[in-house]
């Protein structure tokens, strides 16, 4: 592994299906009565998030808790960053206190990578504005294997605002090095050109839908579009959202996934999403197994100082 998780772009497939491997260890030891281990005793993590979050905050927080780490987490709020304080100083400051690890959430892209170039810690990308969420990635690829066994061949839909999803990136580029056939559903305006990834791009989403394994639904990202990418929130569940009629249209043992939050009723209805294909949760449970993982191969490469 490489001193920092930034994103899955760059990450070479051994790495990941190191990290795929290892969290399959630490998932076995999350059933046992004692979830905990002492394998990272020592190790200091900072959990840096700028935007909000709740399953990717609360399931490395579980993670670093499970292997043992000492955890302080940074309430972006309460913190001279509302007085004015840069990105820059606040991650010198942390790091001052000699910690190992800092876990960044933030909306700029690019910020982690900045924060890796100036810091000694390891730097792990907790989803980074519209650019990589690299371990949503690794924990939805982990939670298809465990229920389709592999990746490579499978045809998996990627559906909706791909062009303002860190999700759908980081699962693009994890998809293409394992070989499967990658389709890509939304409107126009939502789908970007997005580069030599092998993806097949539909914009009818009943064409697209034919013979899928896996449906992967992304959020509607309110908060980082304009206006004008799609007429009403009803017209976009008519035509983009996933419903029990279209669901019926894939074969009986395709998967749905959703990173989450869910909006329900737009691009995914509740029967769907609490439906028997879903797995949304699994992907909820997946993610601390894998979040150990990471923290577990970063620190057998922690950095012993900035470049
Ligand atoms: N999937 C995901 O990133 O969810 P949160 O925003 O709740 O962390």
């Amino acid at each position: 592994m490489t001193r920092d998780l930034v994103g899955i772009k760059d990450m070479p497939r051994e790495d990941i299906e190191q990290v795929l491997l290892t969290a399959s260890s630490f998932k076995d030891v999350l059933k046992r009565d004692i979830k905990k281990v002492p394998a990272l005793r020592g190790k200091t993590v900072v959990n840096l998030f700028f935007e909000p979050s709740t399953r990717t905050k609360t399931s490395f927080e579980l993670a670093e808790k499970r292997l043992s780490t000492d955890v302080l987490n940074f309430s972006v709020p309460m913190s001279s960053v509302v007085k004015g304080e840069s990105l820059y100083d606040t991650v010198k400051t942390i790091e001052s206190y000699g910690v190992d690890f800092i876990v960044i959430r933030h909306a700029s892209s690019g910020a982690p990578h900045f924060i890796a170039r100036n810091v000694s810690a390891s730097v792990v990308n907790a989803g980074d504005g519209i650019n990589e969420h690299p371990t949503q990635a690794l924990l939805d690829a982990f939670s298809i294997i465990e229920k389709r066994g592999t990746l490579e061949g499978l045809k998996i839909a990627i559906i909706g605002d791909v062009k303002h999803s860190r999700v759908a990136k980081s699962n693009i580029y994890l998809l293409s090095k394992f070989g499967a056939n990658i389709r890509l559903l939304g409107p126009p305006t939502l789908v970007p050109e997005i580069g030599d990834y092998g993806a097949e791009v539909f914009f009818d989403m009943d064409k697209g839908l034919k013979d899928v394994d896996v449906v992967m639904m992304l959020r509607i990202q309110m908060e980082r579009q304009g206006k004008g990418f799609f007429p009403s929130n009803r017209e976009y569940s008519r035509y983009w959202g996933m419903n029990m009629k279209r669901l019926k249209m894939t074969g009986k043992d395709t998967i749905v996934m959703h990173p989450g939050p869910m909006n329900r009723g737009i691009e995914i209805s509740s029967e769907v999403a609490d439906s028997a294909q879903s797995v949304v949760l699994d992907q909820v449970t997946n993610g601390i197994a894998v979040r150990m993982a990471v923290l577990y191969l970063l620190a057998g490469k922690g950095r012993q100082g900035a470049e």
